[in-house]
């Protein structure tokens, strides 16, 4: 079958994984209503095309942290790829590379970071979560420095995982041939313990992750890494305020796919007020729900510099390995460019509020 828009991965990855992993994959937290509003805040966009402007040479370029991208679409923070391929996270790096496209690599990756660091040809940022073993944290943050990843992303919204009744009634828990392999063994066992009624990732991140922290503990971090520092999971003005007044670098208007706080705001509605609040002062990229160039382009137009993908990448992975990452990253990037064409927005400087109506 030839692909011609990202869910055409997805029946070929469906047919690939096991329900349950499939499920983890699509799944969201509580009723599923954040995870649907996603897709329908940019459903509800309409676009303003202008007409009669040279659109001879449109260019989706851009660049973060003085890092230059061929694209604004990057792949967002994904945990354990060796469910999806046996390729893993290689695969991953060389399909983000190969589209010149941002990869953040999770802290639950399945494969070593040094490792996907050679298989990479594009930027790498870390992202982390707050563990309670900060010992862990300082030496995953020097192993990401000395493997040249470009920035450290720490996901916010996670003290507790979401209520992901599919994982629940699926009795989840990682398959033991796939493993954390950037933690420790004993950080990482109690997500391969099968329980009956629960998630085994849930009992996990109860048991490793720091609900203590709060913005006074983020100069612990800034002290210990030269890399910037960008906190995924912001969702409002007040908590972006904060993060410029903590000397972060860039947030990412993100509510994890619809996996956390259920009846959190659509990624796309809360964008506007977070660029509002930060006027420019600091860099704001956006996931969730993004499945097409024109949804890039609303959200672009919105104010964001970037924007992640999360599931459509996995589709791809799963279906394709390397070939399906880079399929997916550069068949959004086209769709981009096609939508930047025919509205008369040539150059990603172009895309302003102007270019969109809901
Ligand atoms: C995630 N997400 C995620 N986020 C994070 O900070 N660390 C992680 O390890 C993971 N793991 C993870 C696994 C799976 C299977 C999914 C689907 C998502 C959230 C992810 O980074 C991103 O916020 C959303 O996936 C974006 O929404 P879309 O593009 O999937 O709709």
């Amino acid at each position: 079958m030839s692909i011609l828009r990202v869910e055409d991965y997805q029946p070929i990855a469906r047919d690939r994984l096991t329900p349950e992993v499939w499920d983890f994959v699509e799944g969201g937290s509580g009723a599923e209503r954040t995870l649907a509003a996603n897709r329908q805040a940019f459903e509800d966009m309409t676009l303003r095309p202008r007409v009669l402007v040279d659109v001879s040479d449109p260019d989706p370029g851009t660049a973060l942290f003085g890092t230059p991208l061929a694209t604004p679409v990057g792949v967002a923070p994904t945990a354990y790829h060796r469910l999806m391929h046996p390729d893993g996270e290689l695969a991953t790096a060389r399909g983000a590379g190969a589209a010149g496209a941002l990869y953040v690599v999770s802290v639950f990756a399945s494969q070593p970071l040094e490792e996907i660091a050679k298989a990479a040809t594009g930027p790498l940022w870390l992202q982390l979560y707050w563990l309670r073993r900060r010992d862990a944290l300082v030496a995953l943050v020097e192993r990401a420095e000395a493997a040249d990843f470009r920035a450290l992303v720490l996901t916010v919204d996670a003290p507790r995982i979401g209520r992901r009744l599919r994982d629940a009634r699926n009795g989840f828990a990682i398959d033991p041939d796939v493993r954390a392999v950037n933690l420790d063994a004993a950080l990482t066992a109690t997500s391969h313990e099968r329980s009956e009624g629960s998630s085994a990732l849930d009992r996990h991140a109860a048991e490793e992750f720091d609900p203590t922290i709060t913005w006074a503990d983020l100069a612990w971090l800034r002290a210990r890494t030269r890399l910037p520092i960008v906190l995924k999971g912001i969702l409002t003005a007040e908590d972006a305020q904060l993060a410029l007044d903590h000397g972060v670098d860039a947030v990412v208007v993100s509510n994890h796919g619809g996996r956390q706080l259920d009846q959190a705001p659509a990624s796309l509605h809360a964008l506007g007020e977070v660029v509002a609040g930060l006027g420019g002062r600091m860099p704001v990229l956006v996931d969730g729900g993004v499945r097409t160039g024109t949804d890039v382009f609303c959200a672009l137009a919105l104010g964001a510099s970037a924007v992640l993908l999360g599931r459509p990448v996995l589709w791809g992975l799963a279906a394709d390995g390397a070939d399906g990452v880079a399929g997916a990253l550069d068949l959004v990037t086209a769709e981009l460019v096609h939508t930047m064409t025919l509205t008369g927005r040539p150059r990603l400087s172009d895309i302003d509020g102007t270019a969109v109506a809901r």
